[in-house]
């Protein structure tokens, strides 16, 4: 059943290949020039009229959300709202007709992010579900649905179902983009094509799990650690960091790079590892000096960086990997693949439950 893996999570990592291409087959047009989603009942005109995004989700699905946010605001020029489902209908939010809720869901069965759900369509706003389960109530009661084909996400710890969730915000944040006439046809074909070599990329980075499991080992001594990263890669750090706690029980805190000096750096003394992640060229020289602040008090800094920029960063950082090139957009569907392996495999090393972690279920049906 673990398909010759030693657990599920480790499976679900290696199926990431086929869950991007199986959740994008028959989404893109023939010609590759744009996004096709037939399962949705939400006409043109609607989406043309909407004037906000709100995405709800909880943990790792938020952790998409986060990334989906980037991928809206920047492809269809809406602003997004992100909040975690528990939270959501506690601050009275403003939902308006003309507002589109995304809720996020492997299981669709996650009782607040239904609760925030039927919230949403009480106000009047369409709600679009991204879940990984035809069937499930979340894509009962949305009124439209994208279905992740992920397959069956047995670990506790989410790994195939977030990142087949990113591919459905890529897609549907280009679908909203070719609607509502926000980027132009030669636009939306060329991050198509940089989508169609995303499985052949996770497989290269796959291929390099020996490294990673180094990595792990040495950072499983540790007690606590830091994830930091600007922009999108602070939305991947959350969940870098989410899931070395979960599997790990290692603390961890994942931080907006520039925050760091606000407090935090605080907690850096010899030794505390850093991971960096360092995949987005325009803040590049930002988040170096941010290691620089770490690296002055002792940190040991591992660096996510792009292929080609190794040499450079190799300075500033003691140990680096590196993810292969794509659009500064795409780049959360490749760095997390990293961070799932170093879980796992600190997990490993430390001996625990990898796919049942102490005091988790993998389907959260109470508030
Ligand atoms: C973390 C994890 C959880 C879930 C969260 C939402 O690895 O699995 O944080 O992401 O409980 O679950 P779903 O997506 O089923 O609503």
């Amino acid at each position: 059943e673990k398909g010759g893996y030693d657990h599920f999570m480790l499976k679900e990592i290696h199926e990431q290949p086929k869950a991007y291409r199986d959740t994008m087959r028959g989404r893109i047009s023939e010609d590759g020039r744009s996004v096709v989603l037939p399962e949705l009942k939400v006409t043109p005109e609607h989406l043309r009229g909407i004037n906000r995004v709100h995405i709800v989700a909880c943990g790792t699905a938020m952790h998409a959300g986060m990334v989906g946010k980037t991928v809206i605001e920047s492809l269809a020029r809406l602003p997004v709202e992100t909040d975690v489902a528990s939270e959501y209908r506690y601050r009275s939010p403003i939902i308006t007709p003309e507002t589109l809720v995304i809720v996020v869901s492997q299981s669709g069965e996650t009782a607040d992010t239904l609760a925030a759900l039927r919230e949403a369509k009480r106000c009047g706003a369409r709600v679009l579900a991204i879940t990984n389960v035809v069937g499930s109530s979340v894509a009962r009661e949305a009124d439209d649905v994208i279905i992740t084909l992920a397959g069956p996400e047995i670990a506790v710890a989410s790994t195939k179902a977030y990142t087949s969730q990113l591919i459905a915000f890529y897609l549907f944040g280009l679908y909203l983009a070719q609607t509502r006439g926000t980027k132009s046809e030669a636009d939306i074909a060329h991050v198509l094509a940089a989508m169609d070599s995303l499985p052949e990329q996770v497989e290269k980075i796959l291929a390099q799990a020996e490294t990673v499991k180094g990595i792990a080992e040495a950072i499983s001594k540790h007690s606590n650690l830091f994830f930091i990263g600007r922009g999108i890669d602070y939305a991947v750090a959350l969940e870098g960091s989410l899931k070395l706690k979960e599997i790990s029980y290692i603390h961890s805190e994942a931080y907006a790079a520039g925050e760091l000096k606000h407090g935090t750096l605080a907690l850096i003394e010899e030794g505390v590892p850093v991971i960096a992640l360092l995949t987005q060229e325009d803040l590049y020289e930002k988040t170096l000096s941010n290691i620089k602040e770490v690296k002055a008090r002792g940190a040991d800094v591992l660096g996510i960086v792009n292929e080609g920029h190794e040499a450079e960063v190799a300075k500033s950082v003691d140990t680096h990997f590196a993810i292969p090139r794509t659009l500064p957009l795409l780049t959360p569907a490749l760095s997390v693949v990293p961070l799932q392996l170093l879980s796992y495999y600190a997990s490993l090393a430390l001996g625990h439950d990898v796919d049942k972690p102490r005091n988790l279920a993998k389907s959260v049906t109470v508030e």
